[in-house]
C-alpha cells in the first residue's frame, strides 16, 4: 500500500469519463487512495480533451492555477496530463513547466510506475511522460472503478471499442486516439453482467469514438464465428476510408443483439457513431427490441455535398438524407440527433445554406453545435486554409442554433404532447427542489428518445428519495378487458431507477413535462404497448388517466 493520495478532474467526451474510471481502477489497484477533493491530494490529476481550442485554453487555465498552487504549498504535488491533450502536445507540456507527469490514452497502465518513479525519495526525477499509442490496448481486463457520488447510479457507460482510423479532415482524434481497435465481445458482455448483478444496472451506453464500426477479430471470436459475414455500410452512398475484413468475429449488431439479451429490463443505448456504420441489419435490431433505445445519433457536420468531400467524410448529402428516410422507415418512432461545424475551410454562403435546410428539413431531437476551430496534424491543417473570418463563424453558429431550437420545439409539440412515454426515473430536478417541508417535488427522468422530461410528484417531507403514485398496470388491464371504470386504486412508491410512464403534457425547447402516471417496468410497458394499450378506445384511456391522480 504506497497510500499516495490522487484527484482528477475531467474534461470532454464521454470516453475521456470512462477512462478516468479506468485510471481510478489502475491506481486503486496499486494502493493509492483517491482524496475526497483536490485540497488534499498530493497528485493532482487532470484528463483532457483537445478537440477545440477553446477546450484546450480551459485546461490551460486549470493548469496554471495549479502550477501557482503548487508553487505556494511546500508538501511534495504532482501535478498530471492525461487524455487527449496529454497526447497531442506531450513534451511541450512538460517543457513549458504546465505539468510534471504526461501520459497518453493508451498508457494508463503505466501511470503507477511513473508516479512511483516521481514520488520515491530515492528517485529525484521531477518529470516522466509516456505517450505511446497502441494498437491493441482495450483495457478489456480492468473493471472500471466508477465515481461513487454519480446521481444515475443504475446508467453506465462501458468502452467497447478506442481510437478511429477515419481522418475526417478537421478531427484531432485520430491523431489523440490511434486507430480503431475493439474490445473483445465476452469482456464487455462479462463487465455489464457484473454490473447487472452488482449494481441494479438500468441503462447502458456502450462507449466508443467509432462505436458502431466495432469488429471483434480477436482470436476467441474468429474461433467460434469464423464465416459470418460482416454487415455491410449504410447503403449505397456510404464508403469506409480505410479497407476492412468482410468476415469472421462478433460484429456492433452481434454486441447489441448479445447485450440486449443480458436483461429485459436494461436499456441499451450507444455512442458516438459514424453514420456509415448503419446496416439495416443494426436499425431492425433497434425497432425489434424493445430495450435497444430508439435513438439514433447520426452526425452529419454538414449538408453540403462539396463541403463533406472537403472534410473527407466519404458520403453525400444525398446518401445522407437517404439514410434518414431508411431509418424513419424501420423505426418510425425514432429521435435523430446530430453534430455539426461552422465555418470550416472555405465554407460558402451557400454550403452554409445547405447545413440550415437539412437541420430544417430532419429536425433533429438534439444537435451539438461549434464554429470550427483548426487542429494541427489534421489534414485540413495541412491542405486547406482556415479562412472563414470568425465573426461570419459565430454568425453561422448562431444560425444554426436558431434553426435547431426553432425546429425541435415546435416537433416535439407536434410529436410528444398527449404521448405516454416510458421513463427511467432519475430522481430529483437540481434545478427544481422541494420546498422544506413541503410534500411537492419536480422529478426528472429520460424518454426511450433520449428526452428529458420534468414531472411533478409528492414525496414524503420524511424520505424525499421516494414518490408516491397511485396505479398500476393491473388497473389499466382490468379496465381494458371490461371497459367498466377503475375503481380500485393501488398506491406505489417510486425511486430513482424506476420506470414509469409519464403522459408528456407540454413541450419546452427539447425539454419535456408531463404527469407521472404509473409505475412499471421496461418488459411491462413493451407488451402492453402492444397488446392493451393498442386495444382500449381514446375514451376509455381518458378516462383511466383522469382517475389516476397523483395523492
Ligand atoms: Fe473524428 Fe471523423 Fe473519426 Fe469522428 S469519424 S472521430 S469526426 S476522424
Ligand atoms: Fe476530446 Fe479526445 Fe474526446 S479530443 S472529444 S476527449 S476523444
Amino acid at each position: 500500500m504506497n497510500g499516495h493520495s490522487f484527484h482528477i478532474k475531467t474534461y470532454g467526451c464521454q470516453m475521456n469519463v470512462n477512462d478516468t474510471d479506468i485510471v481510478r481502477a489502475v491506481l486503486l489497484e496499486k494502493g493509492f487512495v483517491e482524496a475526497p477533493s483536490e485540497e488534499k491530494a498530493t497528485i493532482w490529476l487532470t484528463n483532457t480533451c483537445a478537440i477545440r481550442d477553446k477546450a484546450e485554453q480551459k485546461v490551460v487555465q486549470r493548469l496554471q492555477g495549479l502550477r501557482k498552487r503548487k508553487q505556494q504549498q511546500h508538501s511534495k504535488k504532482v501535478v498530471g496530463v492525461l487524455g487527449c491533450m496529454a497526447e497531442r502536445l506531450q513534451e511541450n507540456l512538460l517543457q513549458e513547466q504546465m505539468a510534471d507527469l504526461v501520459v497518453g490514452p493508451d498508457a494508463y497502465r503505466d501511470l503507477p510506475r511513473l508516479l512511483d518513479e516521481l514520488l520515491l525519495p530515492e528517485h529525484p526525477i521531477s518529470t516522466a511522460m509516456n505517450v505511446q499509442l497502441s494498437l491493441d490496448e482495450t483495457y478489456e481486463d480492468i473493471v472500471p472503478v466508477r465515481d461513487a457520488s454519480s446521481p444515475t447510479p443504475f446508467s453506465a457507460f462501458v468502452s467497447i471499442q478506442r481510437g478511429c482510423s477515419n481522418r475526417c479532415s478537421f478531427c484531432i482524434v485520430p491523431f489523440t486516439r490511434g486507430q480503431e481497435r475493439s474490445r473483445p465481445l465476452e469482456s464487455i458482455v462479462a463487465e455489464v453482467t457484473q454490473l447487472l448483478e452488482e449494481d441494479n444496472l438500468k441503462e447502458v451506453v456502450l462507449l466508443g469514438q467509432n462505436v458502431n464500426s466495432y469488429h471483434d477479430r480477436s482470436e476467441a471470436a474468429l474461433e467460434a464465428r469464423p464465416l459470418a459475414a460482416t454487415p455491410g455500410l449504410s447503403n449505397e452512398g456510404f464508403r469506409n476510408r480505410v479497407r476492412r475484413p468482410t468476415q469472421g468475429g462478433y460484429t456492433f449488431v452481434d454486441l447489441v443483439e448479445r447485450i440486449a439479451d443480458l436483461s429485459p429490463e436494461l436499456r441499451v443505448r450507444f455512442t458516438s457513431p459514424h453514420p456509415k456504420d448503419y446496416p439495416t441489419e443494426l436499425l431492425h435490431c433497434m425497432a425489434e427490441r424493445p430495450n435497444v433505445c430508439n435513438q439514433l445519433h447520426l452526425p452529419a457536420q454538414s449538408g453540403s455535398t462539396s463541403m463533406l468531400k472537403r472534410m473527407k467524410r466519404g458520403y453525400s448529402r444525398e446518401a445522407y438524407l437517404q439514410l434518414i428516410d431508411t431509418v424513419h422507415s424501420i423505426i418510425p418512432d425514432v429521435a435523430l440527433s446530430s453534430d455539426f461545424i461552422a465555418g470550416f475551410c472555405g465554407e460558402t454562403e451557400e454550403e452554409h445554406r445547405d447545413t440550415v435546410s437539412l437541420l430544417e428539413q430532419v429536425e433533429y431531437e438534439q444537435a451539438f453545435l461549434f464554429a470550427y476551430s483548426l487542429r494541427q496534424k489534421t489534414h485540413a491543417h495541412r491542405a486547406l486554409q482556415d479562412n472563414v473570418p470568425a465573426p461570419i463563424k459565430q454568425e453561422r453558429l448562431q444560425e444554426l442554433i436558431d434553426t435547431f431550437r426553432n425546429r425541435v420545439h415546435a416537433k416535439n409539440e407536434r410529436v410528444e404532447v398527449g404521448k405516454l412515454r416510458l421513463v427511467l426515473v432519475e430522481g430529483p430536478s437540481k434545478r427544481q427542489q422541494t420546498t422544506e417541508g413541503s410534500s411537492e417535488a419536480t422529478w426528472h427522468g429520460r424518454t426511450d428518445q433520449n428526452k428529458r422530461i420534468l414531472f411533478p410528484v409528492h414525496v414524503n417531507p420524511m424520505d424525499q428519495g421516494r414518490a408516491l403514485v397511485v396505479g398500476d398496470e393491473v388497473a389499466l388491464q382490468t379496465l381494458a378487458a371490461t371497459t367498466a371504470s377503475v375503481t380500485a386504486r393501488s398506491t406505489t412508491s417510486l425511486v430513482p431507477g424506476d420506470y414509469a410512464v409519464v403522459e408528456v403534457t407540454e413541450a419546452k425547447g427539447h425539454t419535456l413535462r408531463g404527469r407521472v402516471l404509473w409505475k412499471t417496468t421496461l418488459a411491462k410497458f413493451a407488451s402492453m404497448n402492444e397488446t392493451v394499450l393498442s386495444k382500449i378506445g381514446e375514451n376509455e384511456m381518458e378516462c383511466f388517466k383522469q382517475q389516476l391522480r397523483i395523492v
